[in-house]
């Protein structure tokens, strides 16, 4: 299996690229580590292929699923991995990564990352389709933790083991989501610090950062409810969470998402820069 890193390794803090600003990166080619997409955005799209091709020549890209359904029972979907096989090979990226969540069910394909029970049933069909995707793609495949909002108890292990053991069943990487800790930790009522001491540190190749919206919780009225909208900018305490993941982790490749009510481009910018702000002040607080 090849290396997750090729001769461009991602550095810093990168922007998810969505179909908005593409005409503009592409102009202006501003100054990024480098660019994450969802391929699913270009599949049906080929004049925003051509130009992703261009810009794969420009910035190290990273590649983000959201239509594999590695958790579904009924198995993968395969035609679909094939497709981005295929976009994979033309613009070559750095990482490959998708959800700990499903999506399909039989023909149906479900616009939602839904939960999974976390026992020793779903991880050994997890572990498949992990080990089914790395095999396609030819290189380790990044699971990324979910936001969450409801427990089933039929879980038998914390969600941090369970993908500790799904590491070390299938080789996979972790796509630590520091924001779906933060949001998760506040839905479910636990320690988002807690949980970052528990993660697979040696396992981590990226750090997502995308913003909440807070709605009144119907199940629980006066509560707030965090839905991960990617719809706003991260709150000091979320940014708190994410110097602690960065002192507990070390200096990890950084992506800000933004996927509706999506700000001018600068805005992304100012959020990345933000990032690599603390992610420096870590490391220089970290040689005094
Ligand atoms: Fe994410």
């Amino acid at each position: 299996m090849a290396n997750t890193t090729t001769s461009r390794p991602l550095h810093g803090s990168g922007i998810g690229l969505r179909l908005p600003h593409l005409a503009e990166v592409m102009a202006t080619q501003p100054h990024v580590g480098w660019l994450e997409i969802h391929p699913e955005n270009f599949l049906a799209n080929p004049h925003a292929t051509e130009l992703l091709i261009e810009l794969s020549k420009h910035y190290p890209i990273s590649v983000h699923t959201v239509g594999i359904s590695i958790g579904s029972a009924g198995g993968i979907d395969r035609d679909h991995l094939r497709r981005i096989v295929a976009l994979v090979e033309q613009i070559d990226p750095v990482l490959v990564s998708g959800h700990l969540a499903w999506s399909t069910h039989g023909d149906e394909y479900l616009n939602d990352l839904l939960p999974l029970p976390f026992n020793e049933e779903t991880l050994q069909l997890v572990a498949t389709h992990v080990q089914e995707v790395q095999n396609l793609l030819g290189r380790p495949y990044l699971v990324e933790n979910p936001s969450s909002y409801v427990g089933f108890r039929t879980s038998t292990m914390s969600e941090a083991e369970f993908l500790t053991r799904l590491v070390s069943s299938t080789g996979c990487r972790v796509l630590c989501d520091v924001s779906n800790v933060h949001l998760s930790a506040h839905n479910m009522g636990y320690d988002a610090y807690d949980y970052i001491d528990r993660m697979p540190a040696d396992a981590i190749d990226e750090l997502h950062l995308g913003g909440f919206t807070p709605e009144e919780d119907q199940a629980s009225p006066g509560a707030e409810l965090w839905v991960d909208t990617h719809a706003a900018r991260l709150t000091d305490p979320a940014w708190q969470l994410y110097r602690y993941a960065i002192l507990r982790f070390g200096r990890k490749p950084t992506l800000i998402e933004w996927d509706a009510d999506i700000p001018p481009l600068a805005t992304l910018l100012s959020e990345a820069s933000r990032a690599d702000q603390i992610a420096t002040g870590v490391a220089c607080a970290a040689t005094r």
